[in-house]
This record gives C-alpha cells, structure tokens and sequence, in this order.
C-alpha cells in the first residue's frame, strides 16, 4: 500500500507536480493540518471572497460531516478530505443534479486510477455515497448559500474518501459497513494522484454542468441502487420497492411493492443486502 502523504507541503507540492494540464483550480489550492469540516473551511473562505474553483484539502476533520446530519470520520492521514468551491451563474432550481455530477467526476477519477473496468470498482450509491459493493468508501456532501431569489450565490462540494484505513482504524460501528481503496486494492494509488484525477474531472463536468442529460446517463451507469429492492425511510414511515431509474434532477425513480411509481427526493434509501439490511 502506498504510504500516506502527512506533511501538507509535501503533499501540496506532489499535486502541483503531477498536475493534469488545464486544471486552473491548482491555482487556488490550500491544505491544512487539522480543521473542523473543510466544508465548513470552505464556506468561510467562500463568505471571504475566494474565488470559483477554489479547492480546501485537509489532513484530518474533527468534526467531519456526512449527509442528514451524520458525521464523517476523518483521521489523520488516512483519508481524503476535500472541498471545493464553487460559483455557477445560475438558479438553485437548475442545480439539484450537482451531487449526482459531483459522484460521477468522483467515480471517473478512481476509475482511471485503479484501471477498473465497467461494471467493476467503485460505485455511487443514491444519492452521495462512493461504494465499493456492498461496503462504503466515501460520500459527497454539497451545500449551498442562496440568495434572496433562489439565486446560487456559491456552493461547497465537500468528498471524503476512505484511503489506507485498516478495519480497525473504523469505530466499531462502522467496521461491518466501511472500505478503504487500500483494503482493496494492493495498489493503492497515491493521494496527489487521486486528488488530480479527480479535480481534473470535476473540472471538466463544471465546463457542462448545464448538460444534465449526459451527467445523468453516466450516473446511472455508476448507480448500485437501480435495479436493487430497497425500502425508503422518511421520517416515520418505511416503504419498499425496486429503484427503476434516476431523473434529471438526481431524484430516485422507483416502483413500490403496491404497484405505484412514485420519486424520491430525500430520505434515506436501504438496499437489500447491503449495510445490513437483509
Ligand atoms: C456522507 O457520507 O453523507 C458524505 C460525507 C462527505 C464527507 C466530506 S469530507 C470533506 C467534506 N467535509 C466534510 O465535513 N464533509 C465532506
């Protein structure tokens, strides 16, 4: 397994140096030892003026964050912790496919790292979580500051993976759940390549984030969750059914066990024979 990066200049300078041509975002690159959430960093430095493309890394979270509320565990130098900002001239409204883009630059780049062919490697499990069937890898978490109008004033596009974890470096609670890349995989690639890789293809979906049909067609290649029961929790009530598709808006097109077909916006989607569900 390739050993992690821990000193931030190094680390900085081995991303610098491998870079892919054309990511001007490399221009706007800060790592830090330790913070909070890079989302959060991030968000600062949005309120403060950095500009689009701006891209937070850090060593370690204290107080990483996941989708509804969870946390994200982010020791020190085993994962990728990484936020980006980002500054798109649109409406809210046209923007709720962003965490689906965001998992397929996440997934092209792995893909192209570890050499995985189709239908093998990692996967998306809707809406945000980077899978390595059936166990987790990592999750995106995206966010957004509006203005009065629904206007998107910027938007933080948050990942974290899980990188040279051992099982036993996860709190117990998630060891039956949770992946690294180097549990995996012996060739584990080294972290400034993965940043690279992966900065290069959210890069390159930000140049046609208006292109939602394309986005969406190579998300559902990548999606687990299509085809699979599921049962679907929100708030008290649990229903069941077959995940069918995902629309343009990044919701979960699925066919209940009643016969109806119904889409699913929030909530939290389990899938049969995976994290435990059986
Ligand atoms: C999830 O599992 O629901 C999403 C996890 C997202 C984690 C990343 S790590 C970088 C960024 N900073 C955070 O606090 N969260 C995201």
């Amino acid at each position: 397994m390739n050993q992690p990066v821990f000193d931030k200049e190094i680390l900085y300078r081995a991303i610098q140096m491998t870079a892919a041509p054309g990511v001007d975002w490399l221009e706007n690159l800060y790592i830090f030892d330790s913070t909070d959430s890079t989302n959060n960093k991030a968000k600062e430095m949005a309120e403060e003026g950095y500009p689009h493309g701006t891209v937070i890394i850090a060593n370690r979270q204290y107080m990483g964050r996941g989708r509804m509320g969870r946390s994200f565990h982010s020791p020190s130098g085993l994962g990728l912790y990484m936020s980006v900002i980002l500054r798109p001239d649109c409406q809210a409204s046209q923007l709720m496919h962003l965490t689906c883009a965001v998992a397929v630059a996440v997934i092209n780049g792995l893909r192209r790292e570890l050499h995985t062919p189709m239908g093998q490697g990692p996967m998306i499990k809707w809406t945000n979580d980077i899978i390595l069937p059936p166990w987790k890898l990592g999750g995106i978490l995206t966010e957004l500051s509006l203005d009065a109008s629904g206007k998107v004033r910027y938007a933080i596009v948050g990942i974290g993976l899980n990188l040279y974890h051992r099982r036993s470096d996860f709190p117990p609670e998630l060891q039956d759940t949770a992946v690294s890349l180097g549990m995996c995989f012996r060739d584990c690639p080294p972290k400034h390549h993965l940043i690279n890789s992966i900065l290069y293809e959210l890069h390159r979906i930000d140049q046609h984030l208006d292109d939602k049909g394309s986005i969406m067609a190579r998300y559902q290649d990548y999606c687990y969750t299509l085809g699979k029961q599921i049962s679907i929790h929100q708030g008290d009530t649990v229903r069941h059914g077959t995940a069918l598709s995902v629309n343009t808006d990044g919701a979960l097109v699925v066919r209940y066990d009643d016969g109806g077909v119904g889409i699913v916006n929030s909530g939290e989607v389990s899938i049969r024979g995976m994290y435990g569900y059986v």
